[in-house]
């Protein structure tokens, strides 16, 4: 049986409930309000309110640059217009690594300020405390391992992580630590797919890959990219749905050239 459509509101147990029947977790990122409407009416089970918002919405190389006040503007937006879904938020770079009060007291402006359902965080082990510390507050708190972009300056690339067998033993080992501290759920990112299969078989909570392979337990893009609004971003995880860049772009030359040629407006298209 599957709960995708019968389900009022996707809770972090629905998706509990997913892994242990083999449902797959569909999973996307959104910042505004219009098109949380959409993927939230189209059926989607998570919406994530990610940092990559750094990215594709203020157009910074990295996300590190994006603050706690702009995360939250994008979450009350996105949270305004889902009936249905998870919203989780990414707590931003500088805003949880300090010290457990500290990212407790940001996710609580997120549950607070944005109405937002469960945060997510970066880190393996270094994090451990202050997950415990949230999840003690009563806020869900999603793990993200593997390729973390927070920490792109000290891996230097965005390649793919754990290859070798020493980091891949230590992402399981953070992996676990995760779980044990009261994760409901992890985000692996830019893994070998057998890894994310170990994962995914060893956890009991849902894992969620992004470039982690066919064997985890649901899947997560930017929206961005899986629309085809990126246009210069092609890793090899990536699969677009459509090509809204061209679509956009052609759309808009029409619409300059029906301007200049005084083609719009018509006289149906005035008062
Ligand atoms: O910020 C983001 O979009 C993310 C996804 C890549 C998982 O963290």
């Amino acid at each position: 049986m599957s709960v995708h459509g019968e389900i009022k509101k996707v809770t972090t147990h629905t998706l509990q409930w997913m892994k242990q029947h083999g449902e797959k977790i569909s999973m996307l990122t959104a910042y505004d309000f219009s098109m949380a409407r959409i993927f939230d009416d189209a059926g989607i089970d998570v919406l994530l309110v990610g940092d990559s918002a750094s990215n594709v919405m203020a157009g910074h190389e990295t996300t590190l640059p994006i603050t706690l006040d702009q995360m939250i503007y994008h979450a009350q937006s996105v949270v305004r217009a889902v009936d249905r879904c998870l919203i989780v938020v990414d707590l931003p770079f500088g805003t949880y690594q300090g010290n457990s009060k500290e990212a407790l007291n940001s996710s609580i402006r997120i549950m607070k300020e944005a109405g937002a359902h469960a945060i997510k965080l970066e880190g393996g082990e270094e994090v451990v405390d202050s997950i415990k510390r949230i999840v003690g507050a009563g806020v869900p708190v999603m793990g993200h391992l593997g390729l973390t972009p927070q920490s792109i300056y000290k891996f230097g690339t965005y390649a793919v992580r754990a290859k070798e067998e020493e980091e891949a033993e230590t992402l399981m080992v953070n992996a676990r630590l995760l779980q044990d501290a009261g994760c409901f759920a992890l985000v692996l990112e830019k893994i070998p797919a057998a890894l994310g299969q170990r994962v995914a078989k060893e956890l009991k909570i849902p894992v969620i890959g992004i470039g982690a392979g066919m064997h985890v337990d649901g899947q997560v893009l930017v929206m961005h990219d899986m629309l085809g609004i990126t246009k210069d971003f092609s890793p090899r995880f990536l699969r677009r749905y459509l090509n809204l860049y061209e679509d956009i772009k052609g759309a808009t030359e029409h619409y300059i050239k029906d301007v200049k040629s005084k083609d719009f407006p018509n006289e149906q298209e005035q008062y």
